[in-house]
């Protein structure tokens, strides 16, 4: 992709659906023989190897624009290995599959340039509930009967939170997850797996669900919010102004209140967040942190809009070990950053110049992005395909906003 940056972005854009909702959402038809039609479905790549997945389990799926509908019966109880390899998201199916077949085998997820992303979470919890959990060469075979029981996460992991809902929807005996994560995403699955019949209770510290004979159901996604703030920040990092629309602004307010401390102009109306620039705006200082917290999945954009912020600024990464990939590539378009542990400590310059550089991750690749819309000159980034896993469209609404943006395909001789 390449941006000739430098101009305010103004304009409207329209959030997709979450990408980190639909993903659990496609595995929760494993749970049932009966049709489940999602709508809001983002165009985006991990939502085709989420859908290779459960196809690969003996699930038919059938697409018309925006709407999914899956069918069929989920007939085998092991996952394909160059599917999981590719997204972590696949293992949520581990707990469906041993839920469903009394057995599961599915390959360890790969970590990622984030972090080594362990699931130990996630096999600890299912082993409270009764499973032989099992990890050999790279594959967690996994076996029992699942009862109920209380599980307490050391951590609120939104994965380790959604693979025990997803395997106590079809758990006849009341599972309590002690200290749950609570990101929309993860709401939006248990408002799905309610709606398929199982019940699900909350109070101040866990989350309670008790399954039994699920039955087919429509959801429609939640939109996206790293989405809607990635576009927020475009408008913000290019001095310009922006209006989102399609968002549930009370999924942003960590982010809208942290863009406020650095004098930028935000105004909800309804489904529509209106961003106003200020230039320049002010260093803050923020740490990363579960929900309602500020997203990680947001940290990266973050970082490149205080690299031009005026003054210091910190970020503390708190979720993830090294979620810090974007940095060498920010440092290299002329920002002052330096890393200290957790610690990502900047110095805001007057401005960024273009340059080749390369995204390490989704969300590493939205803030070179957004480095590059404000930057003079050029930027040239490569590794699009971590963009197209989780932005539906990203230079089509780029452009939407006044962006100058192009595609080129690498002839790779
Ligand atoms: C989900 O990943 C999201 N992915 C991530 O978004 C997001 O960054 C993350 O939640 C945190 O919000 C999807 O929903 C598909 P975690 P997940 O389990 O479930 C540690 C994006 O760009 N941990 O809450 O993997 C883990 O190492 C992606 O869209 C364990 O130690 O996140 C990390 O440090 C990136 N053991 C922390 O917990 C476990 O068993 C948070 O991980 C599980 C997690």
């Amino acid at each position: 992709m390449v941006i000739r940056g430098g101009r305010p972005l103004s304009g409207r854009v329209e959030v997709s659906g979450a990408k980190n909702a639909v993903l659990p959402a496609i595995v929760a038809s494993l749970l049932i023989d009966e049709p489940l039609t999602i709508g809001n479905v983002p165009d985006l790549r991990d939502v085709e190897t989420q859908l290779a997945l459960v196809e690969a389990l003996g699930k038919a799926i059938s697409r018309d624009g925006d709407t999914l509908v899956i069918t069929g019966e989920a007939s085998r109880a092991e996952a394909p290995e160059e599917v999981v390899s590719r997204m972590r998201a696949s293992f949520l199916c581990l707990g469906p599959l041993l839920a469903r077949f009394g057995e599961a085998h599915v390959p360890l997820p790969g970590g990622c340039v984030i972090g080594a992303r362990p699931v130990d979470l996630h096999l600890e919890g299912l082993r409270r509930l009764g499973a032989e959990v099992e990890v050999c060469e790279g594959v967690v075979h996994a076996r029992g009967r699942l009862h109920g029981g209380e599980v307490w996460l050391r951590y609120p992991s939104v994965g380790a939170t959604e693979q025990l809902l997803l395997a106590g929807a079809v758990i006849p005996e009341p599972v309590e997850v002690v200290n749950p994560a609570r990101e929309p995403e993860v709401m939006d699955l248990a408002r799905l797996l309610s709606a398929m019949g199982a019940e699900i209770s909350f109070s101040e510290d866990r989350i309670t669900i008790q399954g039994g004979k699920l039955r087919g159901t429509g959801h429609h996604v939640i939109p996206d919010r790293i989405e809607a703030g990635t576009y927020l920040l475009a408008g913000a990092i290019t001095g310009g102004e922006v209006e989102v629309a399609g968002a549930r602004p009370e999924h942003l307010t960590a982010l809208l209140v942290k863009l406020e401390e650095c004098g930028v102009g935000i105004a909800v109306e309804g489904r529509t967040i209106c961003l106003k620039a200020r230039v320049p705006w002010s260093g803050v200082e923020v740490e990363t942190a579960p929900y309602p917290g500020f997203p990680t999945d947001l940290q990266p954009q973050f970082t490149s809009f205080l690299a031009l912020a005026r003054g210091r600024s910190v970020i503390w990464e708190r979720v993830f070990e090294s979620r810090f990939g974007h940095v060498g590539e920010l440092l290299r378009m002329g920002a002052r950053i330096t890393l200290q542990g957790q610690a990502i400590l900047i110095e805001g310059v007057e401005g960024l110049r273009g340059a080749e550089v390369v995204a390490t991750d989704i969300r590493a690749g939205a803030a070179l992005v957004l480095a590059g819309l404000a930057a003079h000159g050029e930027t040239r980034i490569n590794g699009l395909d971590h963009l197209r896993r989780g932005y539906e469209n990203i230079e089509g609404k780029l452009a939407q906003l006044g962006a100058e943006v192009w595609v080129e395909e690498l002839n790779v001789t």
